[in-house]
């Protein structure tokens, strides 16, 4: 019998382990076609995600950075038929974008506009059992803080991109990073790096992906 072909450990992973839904393989095509998919979450990425909500049993889901709902899909493919994930995104092109690719997805509710008022509006449907930060970088401290006072304890805390294009780990300078934003990112990794408030890792993806379960 012929084995199948795998071209390298991702190919292999992905084809045993990462099943995208025809709507999410609509959503990356998209942001490929765009030559925007390096926004946008990996596959096995998304995967992760959902498990990580799954093994939670989160109900309730913040996403703040939509982009075109690609891990808006995967992490509400972790929660139960009764869960709800709100995604956040300010871009109106990305939200409308966003919005076609979700219309059907009676789980995820889109909230356009700048996150942080929304945030606070959804304060009431708190508290959140996971928050993914996957938007503006010179803005994670400020999720955080949110993030901090929302999240129940044990649930979990996720930021996408916090090795900020390798900037918090290098000295020198990073075109387009800027040192506001360098500093903002070495700081969010620090505090969730703390093992008396967080059981927490960073994993070496390609954007750096630091997951934290909230202790207090
Ligand atoms: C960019 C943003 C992201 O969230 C990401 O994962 C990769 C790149 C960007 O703004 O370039
Ligand atoms: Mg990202």
């Amino acid at each position: 019998m012929t084995q199948p072909v795998f071209t390298d450990r991702l190919d292999y992973i992905r084809q045993l382990f990462v099943a995208e839904t025809p709507l999410m393989q609509q959503v990356r095509q998209a942001a490929a076609a765009e030559n925007q998919d390096n926004i946008s979450l990996h596959p096995e990425e998304g995967q992760l995600l959902s498990l990580l909500a799954r093994l939670i049993g989160a109900e309730k889901i913040i996403e703040i950075g939509t982009f075109y709902g690609y891990a808006a899909l995967w992490l509400a493919s972790g929660l139960p038929p009764t869960g709800q994930l709100w995604t956040l995104e300010k871009d109106p092109v990305r939200a409308a974008r966003a919005r076609m690719f979700l219309q059907n997805e009676n789980q995820i509710t889109l909230v356009e506009g700048d996150a942080h008022a929304s945030l606070a509006r959804l304060e009431p449907h708190g508290p959140f059992d996971l928050i993914f930060i996957d938007a503006d970088k010179l803005n994670y401290g400020t999720y955080l803080d949110w993030a901090e006072q929302h999240v129940r304890p044990g649930g979990l805390i996720i930021g996408d991109n916090t090795f900020l294009f390798d900037a918090v780990w290098k000295d020198e300078p990073i075109a387009r990073v800027r040192e506001t934003a360098r500093h903002t990112m070495r700081a969010f990794n620090q505090r969730l790096a703390d093992p008396t408030r967080y059981k927490s890792i960073m994993l070496p993806t390609a954007e750096g992906l630091t997951i934290a379960q909230k202790l207090f």
